[in-house]
């Protein structure tokens, strides 16, 4: 598959696809560090086998260590390593170590050179574009972060044979999102699939839905208005993960949150219900085969109302307002959108056990 080329104010960079990362590592020299997810290394062990394991920063990919005493310890086995400003940095895991070696890449000496290979569905069709990162600070997720992006990123789909399924899923999550937003063949292919975990076309779909991610990030790097769009059934969806506790993975969160979403932007008029319903019916069958059923929705619609882009009593949700087009729409967080939400909860139970 062809190369993806990305422009970015700070530099351009490229997400290259390849068969067998084994391949690449060879253009590393000795002055390289690797920050590793250390499950991936376990799982990948032959592959690695070249690699000085005392050059190897081992990362333990849970969310309580995506935290600044980590980036310290990455940034103080550097100083022991004595990493210059010449060397490289190489990263294989999914998001989280995708974070971390982001901030700590950028901290020391005022910038080393990285480059990533992403391991999970959701770090190759998503986050391994567009610089961002965030590390959770305070029991608080995502507060301190920089725009960093890697020198290149290598995909290397075999990775994905060893996801669990939770964690496959939370890469469809974006890929269902950017495939609503881009032309309609996206969509209408995604609705012809045959097979969604784990699904043989997935390397199409990581293509598609990263075309996609680019030209929002190139047309707006620093997340301002236009990059709001890539929080698509997000807000529901973050609430839906703050209510049960995270026990729902990020990516049902989402897909679950874009449905709810849609249920809105019809009874706004900007969608039909028949479009909703096509959509809804490809979520039913490929993701939420189950109904994600909420006892209490009042609780939940409180979640919503800490959201950190409430303003006053508005919260801007991205919605579509016709197919393959997203809007910023303002809503105010009040009984009506409640009364509407336990609607689409009652509606959607219907649609489930009918
Ligand atoms: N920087 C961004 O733009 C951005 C975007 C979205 C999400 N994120 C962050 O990414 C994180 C979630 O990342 P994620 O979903 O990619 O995964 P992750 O890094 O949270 O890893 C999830 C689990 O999968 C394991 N794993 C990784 N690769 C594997 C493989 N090939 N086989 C088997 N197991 C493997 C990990 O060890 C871990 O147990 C969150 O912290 C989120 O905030 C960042
Ligand atoms: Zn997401």
């Amino acid at each position: 598959m062809d190369i993806i080329n990305i422009h970015s104010n700070l530099y351009d960079y490229t997400v290259e696809f390849v068969n067998d990362f084994s391949g690449k590592l060879m253009k590393f020299d000795d002055s390289t560090t690797y920050i590793i997810d250390k499950n991936v290394y376990e799982l990948y062990k032959e592959k690695f086998k070249e690699l000085d394991k005392k050059k190897i920063f081992f990362v333990n990919a849970v969310e309580s260590e995506k935290n600044m005493d980590t980036v310290m310890r990455i940034i103080s086995f550097f100083q022991e390593l004595g990493v210059r400003k010449n060397w490289s940095i190489v990263c294989f895991g999914g998001g989280i170590t995708q974070d971390l070696t982001t901030i700590a890449s950028n901290l020391f000496l005022r910038n080393v050179n990285w480059y990533f290979f992403p391991t999970t569905l959701l770090s190759m069709c998503d986050s391994c574009i567009g610089g961002k990162c965030g590390i959770n600070y305070r029991h608080i997720k995502n507060q301190i972060g920089v725009f960093y992006p890697p020198k290149e990123i290598f995909v290397d789909t075999h990775f994905l044979n060893t996801l669990t399924k939770d964690d496959y899923i939370n890469g469809w999550g974006e890929i269902l999102k950017f495939s609503l937003t881009s032309d309609e063949n996206f969509y209408d292919d995604l609705q012809k699939e045959e097979q969604y975990i784990p699904c043989p076309k997935i390397a199409e779909y990581i293509h598609r839905g990263l075309f996609e991610k680019k030209k929002i990030i190139e047309a707006d790097e620093f997340e301002s208005d236009l990059r709001r769009v890539l929080n698509y059934g997000h807000t529901f969806g973050h609430a839906l993960e703050a209510y049960t506790n995270n026990r729902i993975p990020h990516g049902t969160a989402v897909i679950w949150g874009i449905d709810v979403v849609n249920y809105i932007a019809v009874t706004e008029n900007l969608i039909s219900e028949e479009y909703y319903l096509s959509i809804k019916n490809l979520i039913k069958n490929a993701f939420i085969t189950e109904e994600i059923e909420i006892a209490e929705p009042n609780k939940l619609f409180e979640i919503i109302k800490t959201d950190k882009k409430v303003k006053g009593n508005v919260l801007s949700f991205a919605m579509l307002d016709k197919p393959s087009h997203l809007v910023v729409y303002p809503m105010t967080l009040d009984d009506k959108l409640r009364n509407l939400f336990c609607q689409y909860l009652e509606k959607t139970h219907e649609y489930y056990n009918h």
